[in-house]
């Protein structure tokens, strides 16, 4: 009887200690998973604006994927409205500049330079101030807004946020919040 007590009390015990020791090593794998500070951090890129020049495409890199940066000129902001007037019917005062984002004075797209189609990259061509899709032949203008399908969509912008002269990508502030809630990107 004495001994089946102390037997019961020893499988206790060893239960317990097996117990803590699991949640020990659940502890240590959770740890192991979580990201490090420093790889959250590695979710945001900020681009310093002033360092663009107009009509000249520059691809960054966030969270693994291509960001176009175009600066545009204001020969590009003078046709924008007119572009996208003809393109959906509405009238040029609706259209103007919504998918831009105003920093100072100046305007720029910033959008994920991945097909909306199915995914390749399309290629800026300065001269005619458009983008071509050489997969399947779709073409955007220079606010990445579809110009000729079969991409359904404009190139979505990624989160961002204005702080000064920066860009934070990663970051939804009021303008991208804006563009989402009028439907101006996914
Ligand atoms: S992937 Fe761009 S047109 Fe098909």
């Amino acid at each position: 009887m004495k001994n089946s007590s102390r037997r019961g009390f020893m499988g206790k015990a060893f239960g317990a200690v097996a117990g803590i020791g699991a949640v020990a090593s659940l502890y240590a794998m959770k740890k192991s998973w979580d990201p490090l500070p420093s790889v959250k951090a590695a979710g945001f890129t900020t681009l310093d604006m002033s360092a663009y020049k107009e009509n000249e495409l520059v691809v960054e890199k966030w969270r693994g994927k291509p960001i176009f940066v175009l600066k545009q000129s204001q020969e590009m902001l003078d046709t924008e409205g007119k572009n996208m007037s003809e393109l959906t019917g509405k009238s040029t005062a609706d259209m103007d500049k919504k998918r831009l984002i105003k920093i100072g004075d100046a305007h720029y797209l910033v959008c994920i330079g991945l097909c909306t189609h199915l995914g390749c990259i399309p290629g800026y061509r300065p001269e005619t101030k458009d983008f071509l899709c050489a997969c399947h032949g779709g073409m955007y203008d220079d606010t990445a807004m579809v110009t000729k399908a079969p991409p359904p969509r404009g190139l979505d912008i990624p989160p961002f946020t204005v702080k000064g002269n920066l860009l934070v990508l990663g970051e939804a502030g009021p303008e991208y919040k804006k563009m989402k809630e009028t439907g101006i990107t996914l």
